[in-house]
């Protein structure tokens, strides 16, 4: 961790004047207590950072089960969205550097967001949407994590990568 932090402040101070207009959209989002945290400690940087680039995607996804896949929880009992045990996957980077810690702390990073697929999504951002910084294709390995065969025995993944950002794709 220590080690990452320089880097992510020299990746700042790189960046160029036309991408001024992204550090401004980081800026207005990170003006909330809960995303300032989320700046200092890591490389999540939740949904709502990629959907002016990405607004088909994000509606699409949003209406999918993983895009309230917290909430539902909650069905089994309220506490549940308390526990590890419960929550790490139905949310974004439990257990990782700047992943989802609580409701207190992370709430912008519930739910089973696009980073949790497509990982850590802040060098993308601040690079303007430079493809070569951002997962492109998350493969089977990566659902694993959560559609675990314990979970998910029946998983298939050429079926179900279908769909993932809502009906048309
Ligand atoms: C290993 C990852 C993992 C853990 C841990 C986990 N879930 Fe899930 N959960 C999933 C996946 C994957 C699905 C979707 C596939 C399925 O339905 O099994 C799901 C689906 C659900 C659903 C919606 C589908 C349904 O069954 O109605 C609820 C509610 C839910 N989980 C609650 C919980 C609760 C409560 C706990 C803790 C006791 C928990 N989950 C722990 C991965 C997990
Ligand atoms: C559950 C995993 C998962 C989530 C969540 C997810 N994606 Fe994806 N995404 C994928 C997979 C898998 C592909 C590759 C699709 C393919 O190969 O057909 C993909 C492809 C893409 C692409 C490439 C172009 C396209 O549409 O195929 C973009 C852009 C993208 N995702 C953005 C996002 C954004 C933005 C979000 C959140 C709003 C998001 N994704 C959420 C798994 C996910
Ligand atoms: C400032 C605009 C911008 C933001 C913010 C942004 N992206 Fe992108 N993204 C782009 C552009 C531009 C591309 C390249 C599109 C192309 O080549 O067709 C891209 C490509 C992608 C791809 C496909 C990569 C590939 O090689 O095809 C994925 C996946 C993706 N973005 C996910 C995300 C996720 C997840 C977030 C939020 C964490 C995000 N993007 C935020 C602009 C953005
Ligand atoms: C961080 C954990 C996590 C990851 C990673 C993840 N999922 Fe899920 N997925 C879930 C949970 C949790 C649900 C259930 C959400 C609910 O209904 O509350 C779910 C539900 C789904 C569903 C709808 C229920 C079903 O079984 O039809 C599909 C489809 C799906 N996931 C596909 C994928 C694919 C494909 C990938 C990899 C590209 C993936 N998921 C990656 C946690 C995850």
């Amino acid at each position: 961790m220590s080690s990452r932090r320089p880097t992510a402040i020299a990746r700042r101070l790189t960046l160029r004047p036309a991408l001024a207009c992204c550090a401004a959209v980081l800026l207005t989002l990170g003006s909330t207590p809960a995303t300032a945290r989320a700046e200092l400690f890591g490389d999540y940087v939740g949904y709502t950072a990629c959907a002016p680039c990405h607004q088909k995607q994000a509606q699409g996804w949003k209406a999918t089960r993983h895009g309230d896949a917290f909430a539902d929880l909650a069905t089994q009992g309220e506490e549940k969205q308390s526990i590890p045990g419960c929550f790490r996957c139905h949310v974004v980077g439990y257990g990782k550097d700047g992943g989802y810690m609580d409701q207190e702390l992370t709430p912008e990073l519930a739910d089973v967001q696009c980073e949790a697929c497509h990982g850590p999504g802040r060098a993308h951002v601040e690079a303007g949407g430079d493809p070569s910084l951002i997962v492109a294709a998350p493969g089977e390995d990566v659902c694993r994590l959560c559609h675990t065969t314990g979970q998910d025995a029946n998983f298939d993944y050429a079926n179900k990568k279908h769909g993932l950002h809502g009906p048309e794709k």
